[in-house]
């Protein structure tokens, strides 16, 4: 009788120490009584090709990808989902039992799904969406929403530029609009989103004039140190639905615990509770 093999999954990144992945795919790992592994991985750029194809002759089943590589494993990668592909950077990879490498990108999905799941009454074809931020987290919530059907989105970014390239891949339904002109704009927003790092412990505040806010536009936000951001307190007061971006977090996750483990996890309560910890 062959013993089966222990299923190894982990995060590569560099650094690596801050990722909060360990902790969440750990919770999972407990609470489901899989006999696992999820591990973080220092690994640098140079060495990314060769750790991917190590890997799997190591046992293990896949892995999550941040920072740097999360652009560079598409190079490496023999299948590329959709989305992954659109967005030109993937989280979440997979090691077929065919030999290749499969690339998914489950950033833009985790934002939907923590959206649905915390404010089931949202609907995003109800209104245009404004988003804060044009870089790597905004190129993934565009893409979602556009999949989401979003009849328009109202782009802005500090540095302009980046807003505008983002227009030039993702299309007609985005207008780029100065960030000096965020408040004017406001009241158009059902939705708003901040995917910027402003909020962050330790970074600078998003100082935004939210009057023109409507009390219907849900609000919600990428920063979830503090879990309750500046922008989510002042929506809250003003009588905005409000999310916050653990949620965001925890959803993307899953995808890939259901690939490499075999079974769909909960977002619930308690893996919230462990994650604030
Ligand atoms: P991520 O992958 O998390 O999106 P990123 O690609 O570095 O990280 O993007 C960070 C976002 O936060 C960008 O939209 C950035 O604006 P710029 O493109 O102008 O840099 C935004 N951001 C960071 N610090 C900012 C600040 N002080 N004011 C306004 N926007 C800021």
């Amino acid at each position: 009788m062959s013993i089966p093999s222990i299923p190894l999954a982990g995060v590569i990144g560099h650094p690596i120490a801050h990722s909060k992945s360990p902790r969440l795919h750990g919770h999972w790992l407990k609470r489901y009584g899989i006999p696992g592994h999820y591990i973080p991985m220092e690994v640098a750029s140079n060495d990314l090709a060769h750790v991917l194809n190590i890997l799997p002759k190591a046992g293990f089943r896949g892995v999550n990808v941040t920072i740097p590589h999360k652009e560079a494993v598409l190079d490496i990668a023999d299948v590329i989902s959709d989305r992954a592909a659109l967005i030109g950077a993937a989280n979440t990879l997979t090691f077929q039992s065919d030999g290749k490498l499969h690339a998914d990108n489950t950033d833009g999905i985790g934002f939907i799904a923590n959206l649905k799941h915390n404010a089931p009454d949202w609907d995003p074809a109800a209104g245009p969406a404004m988003v804060l931020g044009a870089g790597g987290a905004s190129r993934a919530i565009v893409a979602a929403l556009l999949h989401e059907r979003v009849p328009a989105i109202l782009l802005a970014n500090r540095t302009r530029a980046r807003a505008d390239a983002l227009k030039a891949h993702f299309g007609g339904k985005i207008e780029v609009i100065d960030w000096n002109n965020v408040p004017q704009r406001m009241d158009e927003a059902a939705t708003l989103i901040n995917t910027t790092s402003l909020g962050m412990a330790g970074k600078e505040e998003l100082k935004l004039p939210l009057d023109g806010l409507r009390a219907s536009t849900l609000v919600t936000d990428i920063v979830y140190t503090p879990l309750t951001t500046n922008l989510l307190a002042t929506a809250h007061e003003r009588g905005c639905p409000i999310v916050d971006g653990l949620g965001m977090l925890l959803h993307q996750a899953v995808p890939g615990f259901e690939r490499w483990f075999g079974m769909t996890p909960d977002v619930d309560e308690d893996l919230r509770q462990v994650m604030l910890r």
